[in-house]
């Protein structure tokens, strides 16, 4: 475990790429069309996607944020936003391998696709952020932890499920790079949680408030019920989910006994 948080930054510095260009250059996409791919993965594909995508915009919020100005995590955000857009483009790709029809502005279209009322939710957020100041970052990482954990063990349960051997290359590398940042996160996270009884509270308060599966406000909630359904549905997907997920979230300093995020998973599979 880590003592600092440069200790942190260090540690992921110090990780290689998993999407190296030599990753790249050895992916065979020419055998893309040799394997079936059940179509009731296409629309999770194109979440994904654009989810990965919207790292652009997180990344701009962040920035006007106390969380965005300190200089560690803003190091580690550097890396990180690229890395994300990198995810978006390789499952962009692999959808037009497989003959998926996609546009070739599918990045702007994604964005236009943000309702207005998320825009302005986050305004909001933010002004409420920058009242709470450095105690929010706090918040900001626990939320990061439990985003990317969630975002990794929804890859490995798309390729397990899909069984497609490019795609589940792919994901692969992907899942290596969504595990270093949910390490990043969480380690910050329990460094700050450790500190300060207020942090733990504002953290908690607002997960139990206000958490919800990725890409919850930027795309539509029956799109995103479908992809919790798929992937996490039934008691078996959310056996999985607390495993992976909700128990390692709940070691956190605080945030014992969380029953939080496996609620909202049942509720929208539930809804799917
Ligand atoms: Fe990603
Ligand atoms: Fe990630």
């Amino acid at each position: 475990m880590f003592e600092t948080e440069s200790e942190v930054l260090d540690w992921y510095e110090r990780q290689p790429r998993a999407i190296s260009p030599d990753f790249l250059a050895g992916i065979r996409w020419e055998e893309v069309k040799s394997h079936p791919l059940n179509p009731a993965f296409v629309p999770v594909l194109h979440y994904m996607r654009d989810v990965e995508s919207y790292t652009a915009v997180y990344y701009r919020e962040l920035l006007r944020t106390p969380t965005g100005r300190d200089p560690i995590i803003r190091k580690f955000m550097d890396r990180w936003g690229v890395e994300e857009m990198d995810h978006g483009a390789l499952l962009n790709r692999f959808m037009e391998e497989a003959g998926v029809p996609t546009s070739p502005r599918w990045q702007e279209e994604a964005l236009a696709s943000i309702p207005l009322r998320y825009t302005l939710e986050n305004y909001a957020a933010m002004l409420v952020t920058n009242r709470f100041g450095r105690s929010f970052s706090g918040t900001h990482m626990v939320w990061g932890a439990i985003n990317e954990m969630t975002t990794l063990q929804a890859y490995r349960r798309l390729w397990k499920a899909a069984g497609h051997p490019v795609l589940e290359r792919v994901l692969r590398a992907i899942a290596r790079e969504e595990s270093a940042h949910g390490k990043f996160y969480a380690s910050i996270a329990r460094l700050r949680l450790e500190r300060s009884k207020f942090t733990r509270g504002l953290a908690r308060f607002f997960v139990e408030r206000f958490w919800g599966p990725v890409g919850q406000g930027t795309k539509p909630r029956s799109e995103m019920d479908y992809v919790i359904g798929a992937l996490f549905g039934g008691g078996d997907g959310l056996g999985f989910f607390d495993e992976q997920v909700s128990r390692r979230i709940r070691r956190l300093p605080g945030l014992a006994g969380l029953e939080t995020l496996t609620r909202r998973m049942a509720e929208s599979g539930a809804r799917a």
